[in-house]
């Protein structure tokens, strides 16, 4: 249970002079009348006997509702129109249960005022109207953005499927055209150099659908799969390395020590497959050492690293080599650029970061993933 802080009196209870509660509550922005309840069992026979300064000039600027017209009247009298709403009962529970009720929030004035009753004494009520235009303006403006959030993923959705089917059936027909046009010819008409550039088109027709592919992936990223599951160290690192086609040269060394791990697990392999794919085809040297380390720097954070000793990449393209489809290099490994982008899409939606080093030869990617950890 909470321990609710609220102001009390001292031991011998409220002793106070009228004239100073009324200096005071005139002194103070928030707007405050007080109604007495005449008759307990009627829900609307409360009159409104007094009203601050507050109150006043957010009447006079309000001309539905003058203050001065409800002063000494009833609820039901000042206010026919909310006598069958469930503006009474609020009062009625106030004074019942000991607990303020907030009536509404109403634009008032230009402004947004929160209006709430709450007992005063066995017969007395407050009515409190306060300025809450901040509050109200930080409401609307995050679910504005909630809104075109949502909407600007639809969208990406959409924009994903149109890059995943209608995009690429066109490609497809346009690699068979390529066939067909080489199969046409005799082959001892088809010159060399027509013959290169049929293939070269259906290499770029691949090419393109490896673009569509990545964009969709990228696209996707860092949504789905919002469970977190158990499995162990030794199994995720199978699982990538069998993945990742690691060319025979290449050393993978791996935490030995036998760990349980709760996570998200299939973007996480995702970005392993990158980092760990990335150190060897972008190796200078047809063998390598490439190093997973690991570590739990908080109860619900871990962090992994992929070290290599390939060539590096020079301090000036860190930030540009997590740019979607940038490559450092020109290179016919039928990359496209898009790893690293997504590695840091996937890491930043599940509120990690990502972080790269490199001086001289050697890179390391840094990234944290929310997980536990346990010994197995
Ligand atoms: N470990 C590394 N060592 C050296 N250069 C790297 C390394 N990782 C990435 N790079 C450079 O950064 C560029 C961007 O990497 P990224 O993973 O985004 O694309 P890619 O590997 O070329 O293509 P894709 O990942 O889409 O197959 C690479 O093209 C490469 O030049
Ligand atoms: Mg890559």
């Amino acid at each position: 249970m909470g321990t609710a802080t609220r102001g009390q009196w001292a031991a011998g209870g409220p002793h106070f002079d009228l004239g100073a509660f009324e200096d005071l509550a005139n002194s103070i922005p928030v707007g405050i009348t007080i109604a007495r309840w005449e008759d307990r069992s009627d829900r609307v026979k409360f009159r409104y006997v007094w009203v601050n300064d507050h109150a006043l000039s957010l009447a006079r600027a309000h001309d539905s509702a003058p203050i001065e017209q409800f002063l000494g009247k009833t609820l039901d009298e000042a206010f026919p129109e909310l006598v069958e709403s469930e503006v009474p009962d609020k009062y009625v529970a106030a004074m019942q249960t000991g607990q303020s009720q907030v009536i509404a929030v109403l634009p008032y004035a230009g402004e947004s005022y929160e209006i709430r009753v709450a007992p005063m004494s066995t017969d007395l009520i407050v009515v409190t109207y306060v300025n809450v235009r901040d509050r109200v303006r930080a409401e609307q403006a995050r679910d504005s953005l909630v809104e075109e959030l949502r909407r600007s993923n639809e969208e990406l959705d959409q924009f994903a499927h149109i890059a995943a089917h209608d995009l690429k059936a066109p490609l497809r027909n346009l690699a068979s055209l390529a066939g067909w046009v080489a199969e046409d010819l005799p082959a001892e008409q088809l010159p060399d150099g027509t013959r290169r550039h049929l293939e070269l088109m259906k290499s770029v027709v691949r090419r393109m659908e490896n673009l569509l592919d990545d964009l969709m992936l990228y696209a996707r990223a860092g949504r789905g799969e919002p469970e977190p599951s158990r499995f162990t160290m030794a199994a995720l690192v199978d699982s990538v390395r069998g993945s990742c086609g690691l060319q025979p040269g290449f050393e993978l060394v791996v935490p030995e020590a036998p760990l349980l791990l709760t996570a998200i697990r299939t973007p996480l392999e995702l970005v392993l497959r990158n980092l760990i794919s990335n150190a060897a085809r972008h190796h200078d040297r047809p063998a390598g050492r490439i190093e997973l380390s690991f570590d739990a720097p908080g109860d619900d954070i871990l962090s992994f690293s992929v070290a290599d000793d390939g060539p590096g990449i020079p301090q000036e393209h860190h930030g540009r080599a997590f740019e979607m489809f940038t490559r450092l290099q020109p290179s016919e490994d039928g990359g496209t650029g898009a790893g690293l982008a997504l590695v840091k899409k996937t890491v930043e939606a599940r509120g990690g970061a990502v972080t790269l080093q490199s001086q001289g030869r050697g890179t390391t990617v840094h990234f944290t993933w929310p997980g536990s950890v346990h010994a197995q």
